[in-house]
C-alpha cells in the first residue's frame, strides 16, 4: 500500500500545556487531528467552567488562520469539585468530560482526589447527567510495584466505582496492561479505553536500551512485551471499545534529561504516522481508520468528521529537537526515519 486515505481521525487524550509552550505543540497536533480532549492538569488545574473556557480560547487564539481544530475541555476533578460544577459543565456545551487524577499518580496531580468517598455527590451527578470520567488507572502507594499500579488500580477502584455508578460512562486512560484489555473488553458499552502510540510502539526494555533512555519515561511506565501484544491486539481488534489517544505530554528537553526526569512523552508531531507503522507492521491497516476516526466520537457521542487525511509511503526524519516555548522539546523517534508521511 503506498497511500493511505481515511476519515480525519482525533486524539482523544491530549497534554497542550499553556502559553508559548502552546504554539509548537498545537499545531503539530492540529495538522492532522481535527479535534482533541485536551487534559486540564496545567499548574493550577483547570478545574472551572470558566477556566476552560479560558483556556480554550487561549488554545483557540493560537491557532493559524487556515486550521480548522476544535479542542475539547475537560475539567480536573478534585476534591472540592461540586455537584454544582457538574451541571455547569454540562449547561456550558463545551466540557466533554472530567478528569480524575488519584492524587500523587502522575504529573501536576498533586491537586487531585485521595478518595472517591470525598467526591461521591460529584460522582452521582456525572453519571446524573451524563458527563464522563476520565481515568488516570494506576494506585499511588508507595508499596506497590510500578508494574502493578494499573492492576491493582482495576480491582481496588475502577471495579467498586462501577458497580456504585453504574451509568456513569468511563474511559480508561492511556491502558497499558493485559488485565486493562481484559477488564475493558468484558465490560458493558459504559467502560472504554484509550490508547497511546508509544504504548504500542515500546516495553518497558525501551527505557534502559545502552543506557537510561528519559525520553522513553511516562506514566503509566512502559510495560513488558506480553503487555504489549495484548495491547496491540485490543488496537487491531475492531472493537470499539478502544480507540485513540496519544497521550502527548510534551517536557522541555532539561526537566526530561535530569536527576528526577518528567513523564511523558512528546508524540504529536509524528502521532498519527506512528500509529499506521504500528496497524501495518501488524498487518492491520484497515482496521486504523475505526480506532483513529469513529469509536472515541461514537463513545462521546459526537459526530464522526466527513473530511479525509492521506498518509503516504514516504520515509521522512523526525527532528532531533523542536521549538517549545523559549526552550527545546525532543519528540519521540527523534533523528530517525518514519515510514508514512502525511500528504
Ligand atoms: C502526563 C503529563 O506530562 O502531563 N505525563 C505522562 O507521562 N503521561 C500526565 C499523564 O497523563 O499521566
Ligand atoms: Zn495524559
Amino acid at each position: 500500500m503506498q497511500r493511505l486515505t481515511f476519515i480525519q481521525p482525533d486524539d482523544w487524550h491530549l497534554h497542550v500545556r499553556d502559553g508559548d509552550h502552546m504554539i509548537s505543540v498545537i499545531a503539530a497536533t492540529a495538522r492532522c487531528f481535527a479535534r482533541a480532549v485536551i487534559m486540564p492538569n496545567l499548574k493550577p488545574p483547570v478545574t472551572t467552567v470558566s477556566q476552560a473556557l479560558a483556556y480554550r480560547e487561549r488554545i483557540c487564539n493560537i491557532l493559524a488562520p487556515d486550521t480548522s481544530f476544535t479542542p475539547l475541555m475537560t475539567l480536573y476533578l478534585t476534591e472540592h469539585t461540586t455537584p454544582n460544577d457538574i451541571i455547569q459543565a454540562k449547561a456550558s456545551g463545551e466540557i466533554v468530560a472530567i478528569k480524575y487524577y488519584p492524587a500523587g499518580a502522575t504529573t501536576h496531580s498533586e491537586f487531585g482526589v485521595t478518595d472517591l468517598r470525598k467526591v461521591w455527590h460529584t460522582l452521582e451527578a456525572m453519571q446524573l447527567y451524563d458527563v464522563p470520567l476520565l481515568i488516570h488507572g494506576e494506585v499511588v502507594a508507595d508499596s506497590i510495584d510500578i508494574f502493578d499500579k494499573e492492576r491493582i488500580f482495576i480491582e481496588q477502584i475502577l471495579d467498586p466505582l462501577r458497580a456504585e455508578f453504574p451509568e456513569l460512562r468511563i474511559v480508561l486512560e492511556h491502558i497499558t496492561t493485559q488485565e486493562a484489555v481484559e477488564y475493558v473488553a468484558l465490560a458493558n458499552d459504559k467502560l472504554a479505553a484509550t490508547i497511546t502510540a508509544h504504548h504500542l510502539a515500546m516495553n518497558r526494555n525501551d527505557l534502559f536500551k545502552n543506557g537510561i533512555r528519559p525520553h522513553h519515561y511516562c506514566l503509566p511506565v512502559l510495560k513488558r512485551e506480553s503487555h504489549r501484544q495484548a495491547l496491540l491486539q485490543a488496537a487491531t481488534s475492531g472493537n470499539p471499545k478502544f480507540f485513540l489517544g496519544t497521550d502527548s505530554a510534551p517536557h522541555a528537553v532539561h526537566t526530561k534529561e535530569a536527576a528526577c526526569g518528567c513523564a511523558g512523552m512528546y508524540t504529536a508531531p509524528l502521532a498519527i504516522e506512528l500509529y499506521a507503522e504500528i496497524f501495518e507492521a501488524y498487518h492491520a491497516l484497515d482496521k486504523l481508520e475505526g480506532f483513529a476516526s469513529f469509536y472515541g466520537a461514537d463513545f462521546y457521542r459526537l459526530p464522526r468528521n466527513t473530511n479525509t487525511i492521506t498518509l503516504m509511503k514516504k520515509t521522512w526524519q523526525v527532528p532531533d529537537t523542536l521549538t517549545f516555548g523559549t526552550t527545546q522539546v525532543i519528540p519521540l523517534r527523534a533523528g530517525e526515519n518514519m515510514s508514512w508521511q502525511l500528504a
